[in-house]
């Protein structure tokens, strides 16, 4: 097996270690890839689909921040069919939650020329404001469900395993058991 794979992504060749995700791949040659569930330090998981993008004999887009590269692959990050998917994903969470106060989710709107409205009239999920404890409050209205505080209660750093989802579908929360 070899050490390195030589791909090309967005018409630039890059080598770099087998196990590599395409990410990170492009991070090397200075292509960034919008993340929004994605953090450098956690597990990723693959649950937004924001850094999706396009490989060349793929039937799907595969999002970048999971998928390894391969010898020979050839990636686009900023292709019409990436480009629209990103506008539907963020138009979708924007429809179902307040990202008002995400300042890089509302940069990747803007990036991606979002239309906030496109899914008005959808149910959005209002979520009473939870302030019962000392330390911080909780306002789920906001939460995107990027699984980020499930994977740090967890093996990442606290191993301590109380978050999880609760609910199912659209009324899907993180909660405790
Ligand atoms: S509450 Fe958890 S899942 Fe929701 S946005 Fe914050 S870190 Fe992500
Ligand atoms: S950042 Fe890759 S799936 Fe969310």
């Amino acid at each position: 097996m070899t050490d390195t794979v030589t791909l090309t992504i967005d018409g630039n060749q890059v080598t770099v270690p087998a196990g590599t995700t395409l990410l990170d791949a492009a991070a090397q040659i200075g292509i960034t890839i919008p993340t929004t569930c994605y953090h450098p330090t956690l597990t990723a998981n693959g649950l937004c689909r924001v850094c999706s993008v396009e490989v060349e004999g793929a039937r799907t887009l595969v999002s970048s921040c999971v998928a390894k590269v391969a010898e020979g692959m050839v990636v686009h990050t900023e292709s019409e069919r990436v480009r629209r998917s990103r506008r539907t994903i963020l138009e979708m969470l924007a429809s179902a939650v307040d990202v008002s106060e995400a300042p890089e989710i509302v940069a990747q709107m803007q990036q991606y020329g979002v239309d906030a409205g496109r899914f008005a009239g959808t149910e959005r999920r209002e979520i009473p404001l939870l302030d019962d404890n000392p330390f911080y409050i909780r306002d789920y209205a906001k939460c995107i469900l990027c699984w980020r505080c499930v994977q740090v209660c967890a093996e990442d750093v606290q191993h301590t395993f109380a978050l999880n989802l609760s609910g199912r579908g659209f009324e899907t929360t993180i909660g405790t058991f």
